[in-house]
């Protein structure tokens, strides 16, 4: 009983939602509580709370508008504390001891010193009674009660019941489900099928073993994986548990992608993952009967070939398009859940079949543990201990009030190569919005540009202007200790502590800057000083850790997913949902039928002429241009030739040499 579950409460985290009940509406014994003037809506209804979410939000409520965060006095007392740290300079700031001791903070070893942004005492005071006027702990409490947050799309937001435990006291209920028992279901038939395929008791159709997997998916199906996959390779456990596996990911719809991830792969010994949480995303499905089309090309066009070699990660609500494109539903679909948002999904099957099959089961249970480890601390911490809110608090700050609009991400750890573009995902699509939650267009700026490179070789690319140019802020993120240390013969300093001097250098150089003066004791001829001076204050905040493991890249990830949501929280948006992406998707596909005329010879004509030009030029120049590789191929020997698909000569690697040309056959329908 110490469950959500029972609790007849259904609570909305808006301030000021208003319910209105059509005469048509089924009507529930309810009543309206309100929590103060700015309080949390309340609804207590007598039926279960499986009643909540027959409730259709359409018809059973509207959002009235609220005002704007921009108009609080909460607010405009950080505008006019902007324009006082517009007259400071960190190079100052940074020399005040008792300003340094406050600004940095540490959980579970994970040190955050934000010394090098361009706040004070009085900065995290402002901001503090921003986040309480946002009801940012409740807006909080919501996501992880269960709560229908994302209302655009009628879903709870429940990445963090990923990790629950099943012995969590308080476990999220959704349409009077337990999250995190069907949570625990699938994450047994991954330990048990990824067991399986290690240990050789699941081959393939012919009997070899599958050491190979692909992972097809894109945005939040693919880069959450893929950087998880990145910092696991080199992690000593990793290695040790993917030696004989590789693991690829197919994303782009370029069939050079497709070139390039099946390149020297032997079909008989490939198991594809298909990753769409809703298993229509076009190019992942094209891949995706690419891919099928590929495995029956080798092994003859059976439904078992499938069946054997391809499974599923998605959404329970796509089971039936998994099932009809040949998968296994019953052994070989690893289902989520509406709940999970794409790219708050690399903790769910999205991530879990993947790298399970690579690194073994435990080690991803061990990302499962770190993330559970964050979300903890990210509920439980004060303000000023809490990193994801700090973090959060300041991206706010930075964005909004010091007018920034970029931020970048320096990862000082290889491994982590993949990181910018995770959260570039993360974060851009999350608060890339420009209204409220009622629908109000902003009059703040809200949603940075992310961007990011590990650490040095950011330094030799877009670093000069990071110092000279605009200025950014500055995530640095290190560690103590590498996964793979070396000390060359003859050197000082191991190769660790050398990328580590560059971690601890930058942030200063950002802050402190080199006037005139320094330059000229140098003796910089004075024709050069302006071109050498670094004005400085310049924000930063560095992050250290001990070291990358999986446990630590579990913390790492629930971290971003948590500073995204505290802003988008503050800045009153919708975090969670992506509306952005379909306009694109919808001209995408009316292109591709202004394709399919101009392809059987007919005029394309677009609703402007600028489109018609370019579309036509396109097929046209195909046509009359067949001195290309691809235009002979395509182009010279009949319709079916038209769409074959290349595949290298010479994989002599393959016991059974793959032909060096495959055709669509019989099934080039299916593509
Ligand atoms: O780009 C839009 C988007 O919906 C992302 O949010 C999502 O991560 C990606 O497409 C892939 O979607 P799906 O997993 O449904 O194929």
């Amino acid at each position: 009983m110490g469950l959500w579950r029972p609790s007849l409460l259904f609570s909305l985290c808006a301030s000021t939602w208003a319910f209105t009940t059509p005469t048509n509406a089924p009507t529930y014994p309810h009543q309206l509580k309100a929590r103060g003037t700015d309080g949390i809506a309340t609804v207590e209804t007598s039926k279960t709370l499986s009643l909540k979410n027959q409730i259709n939000y359409d018809s059973d409520f509207t959002l009235s508008p609220i005002p704007l965060v921009s108009t609080t006095s909460e607010w405009a007392a950080l505008i006019s504390h902007a324009d006082a740290i517009e007259k400071l300079h960190l190079k100052d700031l940074l020399q005040d001891p008792e300003r340094s001791e406050l600004l940095h903070t540490e959980h579970d070893g994970i040190f955050l010193d934000y010394s090098r942004q361009r706040v004070t005492a009085e900065t995290l005071d402002l901001l503090e009674s921003l986040a309480s006027k946002q009801q940012l702990r409740e807006k909080m409490d919501a996501m992880f009660r269960g709560d229908k947050i994302n209302f655009t799309e009628k879903r709870a937001v429940l990445h963090t019941a990923l990790r629950a435990r099943l012995e969590d006291p308080r476990r999220p209920f959704v349409d009077g489900q337990d999250t995190v028992e069907e949570v625990h279901q699938v994450l047994e038939k991954v330990r048990d099928f990824s067991e399986a395929v290690r240990f050789g008791s699941i081959t393939g159709y012919t009997g070899k073993q599958l050491r190979n997997v692909v992972s097809v998916g894109i945005g939040g199906s693919y880069l959450g994986p893929e950087f998880l996959h990145e910092c696991l390779k080199t992690e000593p456990e990793g290695m040790n548990s993917a030696l004989g596996y590789t693991l690829r990911f197919l994303s782009n719809v370029d069939p050079v992608d497709v070139e390039r991830t099946c390149s020297e792969l032997d079909p008989e010994e490939t198991l594809v993952i298909i990753v769409s949480k809703t298993f229509t995303t076009a190019e992942t499905m094209l891949n995706a009967r690419t891919m099928r089309q590929w495995l029956w090309d080798f092994m003859g066009n059976d439904p078992d070939v499938v069946r054997k070699h391809i499974v599923a990660c998605a959404s329970t609500s796509a089971t039936d398009k998994v099932r009809d494109f040949g998968i296994d539903t019953d052994n070989r679909f690893f289902q989520f859940w509406d709940w999970v948002g794409g790219r708050y999904s690399v903790c769910s099957s999205v991530g879990a079949v993947p790298i399970s099959l690579i690194y073994g089961f435990d080690l991803f249970q061990k990302v499962l543990n770190g993330a559970r480890n964050m979300d903890r601390h990210f509920l439980s911490a004060p303000l000023r201990e809490n990193i994801p809110m700090i973090m959060g608090l300041i991206g706010v700050w930075n964005t909004s009030f010091l007018k920034y609009k970029m931020r970048t991400t320096l990862p000082y750890a290889e491994a982590l190569l993949r990181l910018p573009a995770h959260i570039q995902q993360l974060d851009m699509e999350s608060n890339g919005k420009h209204v409220t939650r009622s629908g109000q267009d902003v009059d703040y700026d809200v949603g940075e540009v992310d961007f990011g490179e590990p650490g040095t070789n950011g330094q030799h690319s877009f670093f000069q202007l990071l110092h000279m140019g605009q200025p950014v802020p500055c995530d640095f993120i290190g560690f103590i200790k590498s996964q793979h240390d070396l000390m060359v013969d003859g050197e000082k300093l191991s190769s660790h502590d050398e990328l580590m001097s560059n971690f601890f250098a930058q942030p200063d150089a950002l802050a402190n800057g080199k006037n005139a003066d320094t330059l000229r004791k140098e003796g910089v001829p004075e024709w050069q000083i302006p071109h050498r001076t670094f004005h400085g204050n310049r924000p930063s905040m560095s992050l250290l850790l001990p070291k990358l493991t999986a446990y630590r890249v579990g913390q790492i990830i629930a971290l971003y997913e948590h500073r995204t949501a505290v802003q988008g929280f503050v800045w009153d948006l919708n975090s969670f949902d992506q509306w952005g992406v379909e306009l694109g998707k919808k001209l995408a596909a009316d292109v591709k039928e202004k394709l399919a005329v101009g392809r059987s010879g007919g005029q394309i004509k677009c609703d402007n002429p600028s489109s018609t030009r370019l579309l036509n030029h396109y097929v046209k120049f195909c046509e009359e241009n067949d001195d290309d590789e691809r235009g002979e191929s395509l182009f010279k020997e009949g319709k079916k030739e038209k769409f074959a698909v290349q595949w290298p000569k010479g994989q002599n690697a393959f016991s059974k040499q793959p032909p060096a040309t495959h055709h669509l056959k019989d099934h080039g329908k299916m593509l």
